[in-house]
């Protein structure tokens, strides 16, 4: 079983590349299906949900060139069947997004139902609401959604929760389907743009991405296109935390700033110092950190997914402070863990309550998901001692080069598998 091993207590400093947004990759990836026509993709992450949402389409016939770990080739045109595996849905909930690109296409689908997961139900009835809307029969049996209709045409759906997944799903049907489609309440992420934009590209006619109401006019065929993805805010977020947590001196390239915004404006609030460039945002973290109160929202709010990570830092400042998660019901799964290393937070309902601490000691914990894996890291980073993070399955299916990043910034981290490797840790950093 592999673990992290970190020798906490070292600032980070340097600067390191940002990589391509997973969250825009995966229904990027499931789009690309939808050419006869050769799809590049440039800029994808290397990280485990890619490579398995790439398996799973090439399991049902498309064909899969991977030119480097970043850029792949997809031809949708040898597709032989519509229907995605159990153990690919299993393994990454966003093959859901095959459910609107194999219904823009060919205009019927079956995919296993998404469970739950570490955060929440994560229910898809939104994504099933709109593509009934356009006329699509959907039944769920034996724990599948089965989909199709002769003729799929547009609707104007309003989307009772602002969800990304839904708003980017009926996006992607919608640009194959006859006639014109409007989302309203559509979420507004870096992610759906960059879909919208994907899509665009090969030839689609879709306006307004980005606001909360998208126009698509279907087209009848989508062409081939080479795209670059659009760098992944949530890593830098964690970096830039990872940087003010360690009070260090960090320079992320490749990144938008204005996606930063929500993330930039909390650390400089606490007493962060934070530089923009063109593609690149610097942070620096002289002295320790102010309270602050965070909700999370959705973009351009703060993100769900950098709460985790701002918990860990919040842990650490002078004073107390207030984290409020409206997106997900079940997403303070760390706390326990943070617990363990001295932190004082309380969780009543979606509110947690953090006492800011001095330090954290090093300790063994878990990765209880994703993000709050990537947080627990950060914590370790900045902890007296070894700390031993398991279950770092979990943070590899997001996070690319994760441990070597961190070392290029002068961080003692090392992915370990045995007891012998952690003792030859300990000894080689003292
Ligand atoms: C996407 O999940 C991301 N995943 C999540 O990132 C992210 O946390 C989330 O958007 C919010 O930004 C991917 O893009 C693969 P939602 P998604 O639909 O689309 C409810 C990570 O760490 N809802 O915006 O599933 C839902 O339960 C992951 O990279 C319904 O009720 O999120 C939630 O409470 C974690 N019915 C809220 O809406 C639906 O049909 C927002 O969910 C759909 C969603």
């Amino acid at each position: 079983m592999e673990q992290y091993i970190i020798k906490g207590g070292i600032p980070l400093v340097g600067e390191i590349d940002i990589s391509g947004a997973k969250n825009a990759a995966l229904p990027i990836i499931s789009a690309a299906i939808m050419s006869d026509e050769t799809v590049t993709l440039e800029n994808i992450p290397d990280v485990n949900d890619i490579n398995v949402l790439l398996e799973a389409i090439e399991k049902i016939g498309a064909r899969i060139v991977r030119v480097d770990r970043h850029t792949v080739k997809i031809n949708g045109s040898t597709i032989s069947e519509c229907g995605v595996d159990l153990e690919s849905m299993k393994k990454i909930r966003a093959s859901y997004y095959l459910l609107g690109s194999l219904l823009g296409k060919y205009k019927k689908a079956e995919v296993p139902l998404p469970g739950g997961c570490n955060i929440g139900s994560r229910p898809i009835d939104l994504h099933l609401k709109g593509f009934r809307a356009m006329g699509v029969k959907v039944d769920l049996r034996y724990g599948n959604v089965i989909a199709g209709c002769d003729c799929m045409h547009g609707a104007h759906i309003f989307l009772d929760i602002v969800s990304v997944g839904a708003t980017i799903n009926i996006m992607i049907a919608a640009s194959m389907a006859s006639g014109r489609t409007i989302i309203e309440n559509a979420a507004k992420e870096p992610h759906v743009v960059d879909v919208a934009n994907f899509l665009n590209s090969m030839g689609a006619n879709i306006k307004g991405a980005g606001t909360d109401v998208i126009r698509i006019n279907g087209v009848e065929k989508l062409h081939g296109t080479t795209y670059s993805i659009v760098p992944d805010m949530i890593e830098a977020g964690t970096f830039m935390v990872a940087a003010a947590a360690t009070r260090g001196d960090v320079v992320l390239r490749n990144v938008i700033p204005k996606h930063l915004e929500a993330m930039r404006a909390k650390l400089e609030e606490i007493g962060c110092e934070v530089e923009g460039g063109d593609d690149s945002l610097r942070v620096v973290a002289k002295h320790r950190l102010n309270r602050a109160h965070v909700k999370t929202q959705p973009y351009p709010g703060f993100p769900t997914d950098m709460q985790p990570q701002i918990g860990v830092l919040l842990a650490l400042a002078e004073g107390t402070s207030i984290v409020t998660e409206s997106i997900f019901e079940n997403r303070f799964k760390y706390v326990d863990e943070l617990a363990r290393m001295g932190a004082s937070i309380k969780v009543e309902g979606n509110t947690a309550i953090i006492d800011g601490v001095d330090k954290l000691t090093a300790a063994q914990i878990s990765a209880p998901d994703l993000r709050a894996g990537a947080a627990l890291v950060v914590a370790g980073l900045t902890a007296e001692g070894f700390t031993i993070v398991d279950d770092i399955g979990y943070i590899k299916r997001g996070y690319e080069d994760f441990d070597a990043k961190l070392r290029s910034l002068g961080a003692e981290i090392e992915t370990v598998t045995s007891e012998r490797d952690i003792q030859k840790f300990k000894l080689k950093v003292g």
